[in-house]
């Protein structure tokens, strides 16, 4: 098996169950890969697993509460922590951390860390069988599932509490090799996309009125930058072509109105492979951009000529099917804040796009601005898919998924 953990930091969460003890070896397995390891435990799991042994085996020191000593003065432990890991592994995971978690409570040093933690996370439960099968803790579990937590369930057999049941830590070799496969599918030009071209547009696009006024929208670039850090992520050769300056490991070029958007579109689209546009293009611009500040005048109205704006999904679609290009999958986004799915049919028919992302812009915890955002994909076929309300970077791994399928 391909060893993704060299050189990555692994944060292990260690609660209060019986099976703490086993985390020692797991580490072992861990620094043996040629990973950092990094150990938070609650309280409760210092009865069960000391410090010191911890400490020795990771070859790092082990933060237990909040309120202990800073090792830096400017981020505080829980955000430090976060920072410095590619990966958290929760195990074994009680009842009671599993339900903190699910319900976002942050009481001590280990579930604020989770809170805040946007990378991806294991959770390996072990407990007693009545524990585990309690209806509350199944629901919680539930919860997890659906906000993408790794869930390695515990096995059947005998438990330290001399039942037998299901209950009992998974087998380290499992919770090794899901920690080795995500580090694999995140690593940086490792993945599926390798070979690819792949151009991605975003942001809302800025219409001049005059040297200091514009017309724009509130899109706030972030699901295009998801998309493209995904690609990256996934080996893709990414172009991204956004309305302002961002910092990136792959090639960015930077434009305002949708007219010099579509100009890059249409230079490079039909040489990608796919081409997702997920900027917001403004469908109006101002007919003439004014050279000077425009000066206040004494009446109380202005009335500003707008234009129309290109087209620019249409465009690119139609250029695909002037030039009989085969290669090239184009995929659209569409932003509606009422009659989502059906505008998005329309709208699929009328560009002539391959697949359409439709979102609904009028709900207050996704969409713009958001980090969250929750789409329907509709292909040419008139197929339509479902992604919960989830992070745009889990959407964005779920809409290349699809349309590379
Ligand atoms: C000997 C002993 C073994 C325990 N084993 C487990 C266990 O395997 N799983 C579990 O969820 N709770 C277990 N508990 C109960 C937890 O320690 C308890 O719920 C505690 O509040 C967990 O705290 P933490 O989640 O902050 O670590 C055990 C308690 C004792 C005394």
């Amino acid at each position: 098996m391909q060893n993704n953990l060299k050189d990555k930091t692994i944060l292990i969460g260690i609660t209060g169950g019986i099976a703490a003890y086993k985390i020692c070896e797991l580490i072992r397995m861990y620094k043996k890969a040629g990973a950092n390891v990094k150990v938070v435990m609650t309280k409760n799991a210092l009865n069960f697993v000391t410090k010191l042994t911890l400490e020795t085996l990771s070859d790092n020191k082990v933060f237990v509460e909040n309120f202990e000593t800073q090792e830096r003065e400017y981020s505080p432990e829980h955000i430090s922590l976060c920072d410095e890991a590619d990966i958290m592994v929760i195990a074994p995971a009680s009842a009671n951390t599993i339900s903190k978690i699910a319900t976002g409570i942050c009481d001590n040093l280990l579930t604020s860390v989770v809170c805040a933690f946007n990378k991806p996370v294991i959770i390996a439960p072990a407990m007693n069988t009545n524990m585990w099968n309690n209806k509350i803790i199944q629901k919680n579990i539930s919860i997890l599932k659906e906000n993408n937590y790794h869930i390695l369930e515990p096995e059947t057999g005998e438990l330290a509490c001399k039942t037998t049941g299901k209950g009992r830590l998974c087998d380290l070799n499992l919770i090794f090799e899901k920690t080795s496969e995500i580090l694999g599918a995140n690593a940086v030009g490792s993945g599926k996309l390798k070979g690819k071209k792949v151009l991605i547009t975003a942001g809302g696009t800025i219409e001049k009125i005059d040297t200091v006024r514009y017309i724009s929208n509130f899109s706030s670039g972030k699901m295009g930058i998801a998309l493209a850090d995904e690609a990256y992520k996934q080996g893709a050769d990414v172009t991204l072509i956004i309305t302002k300056p961002v910092e990136t490991p792959y090639k960015t070029v930077y434009v305002q109105s949708a007219e010099e958007m579509q100009r890059e579109v249409l230079k490079s689209g039909l040489k990608s492979d796919l081409v997702i546009m997920a900027a917001a293009v403004a469908d109006f611009r101002a007919e003439t951009v004014s050279k000077q500040k425009i000066k206040k005048t004494s009446a109380d109205t202005m009335t500003l000529n707008l234009v129309k704006n290109p087209d620019i999904l249409k465009n690119l679609c139609e250029q695909k099917k002037k030039t009989k290009n085969k290669k090239t999958v184009i995929v659209g986004f569409c932003a509606e804040s009422e009659n989502l799915l059906k505008n998005a049919k329309e709208k699929i028919a009328k560009k002539g796009c391959d697949y359409l992302i439709a979102n609904d812009i009028s709900k207050k915890d996704s969409g713009f601005s958001s980090d969250y955002n929750e789409v329907y994909i509709l292909d040419k076929n008139g197929k339509k898919s479902h992604i919960e309300r989830s992070l745009k970077t889990v959407i964005a791994q779920k809409i290349l998924e699809k349309v590379f399928e």
